[in-house]
């Protein structure tokens, strides 16, 4: 890959610490279980992890399509993969397989029976194009879900936005400038009902819900 991006920067400097948030931040674990659980996954099934960080979904995925499935997890930062490979080789899992790449252009040559993506649309400039080319990518009758966080749109919604400005601040790559903290996230609203939008647009069976006071949504759908 040539180049690196602030995100690749931003993850490749944190990861032991994004690590541990995202394993053991509580309520995340749920989380990532229901995103799974809504692949509806068999055994044997191929299933792929777009932006798979440190590689915190790939035991949930693992479980369901056990050992005689397939899970790659995609990523464009090497030390998240490194991380996440850590934990492959400490589970031994033979199954389970990393890929550095874009995940706007994705390096598979299969077509996978489920797609996952969870926090990394957000982080994407078209995140709708992507989904799009995600839901192509798809083997017929393929699924896919998306997990991620937005500000709440509940009645109590301004409580726990405040703190969740806060998180978004902290954790999104780039300079900071004047009015940051606000662009970062109205962008990152925009982008997550953006991806969330295609998904329901070009799939059937949409399941969507929100989760954490409304700021976690997960949205799943079958091609
Ligand atoms: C917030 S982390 C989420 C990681 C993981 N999915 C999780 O749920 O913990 C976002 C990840 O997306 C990756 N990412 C962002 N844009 C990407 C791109 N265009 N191609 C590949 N990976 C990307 C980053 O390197 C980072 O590891």
């Amino acid at each position: 890959m040539s180049g690196t991006t602030a995100a690749q920067r931003f993850y490749g400097r944190w990861a032991l610490l994004y690590d541990l948030v995202a394993r053991h931040t509580p309520g995340v674990g749920g989380l990532r279980e229901r995103t799974a659980s809504l692949l509806a996954l068999e055994p044997g099934d191929t299933v792929v992890d777009f932006g798979t960080g440190t590689g915190a979904n790939l035991t949930y995925l693992r479980e369901r399509v056990g050992p005689e499935g397939t899970v790659i997890g995609v990523d464009f930062t090497r030390e998240v993969l490194d991380r996440a490979r850590e934990s492959v080789e400490r589970e031994g899992w033979e199954n389970v397989h990393l890929l550095r790449g874009d995940v706007t252009r994705p390096p598979l040559g299969i077509e996978p029976d489920a797609i996952c993506s969870s926090f990394v649309v957000g982080m994407l400039a078209e995140p709708g194009t992507e989904v799009e080319r995600w839901i192509d990518a798809l083997a017929p009758g393929g699924r896919i879900a998306l997990c991620n966080a937005a500000r709440s749109r509940r009645w109590y919604g301004p409580v726990v936005n405040a703190p969740f400005r806060g998180l978004v601040l902290v954790s999104t790559p780039g300079p900071r400038r004047r009015g940051f903290e606000r662009s970062a996230t109205e962008l990152l609203d925009e982008r997550i009902a953006e991806a969330h939008g295609t998904l329901a647009e070009r799939c059937d069976s949409v399941v969507e819900e929100d989760h954490a006071w409304g700021i976690v949504r997960i949205s799943a759908g079958t091609l």
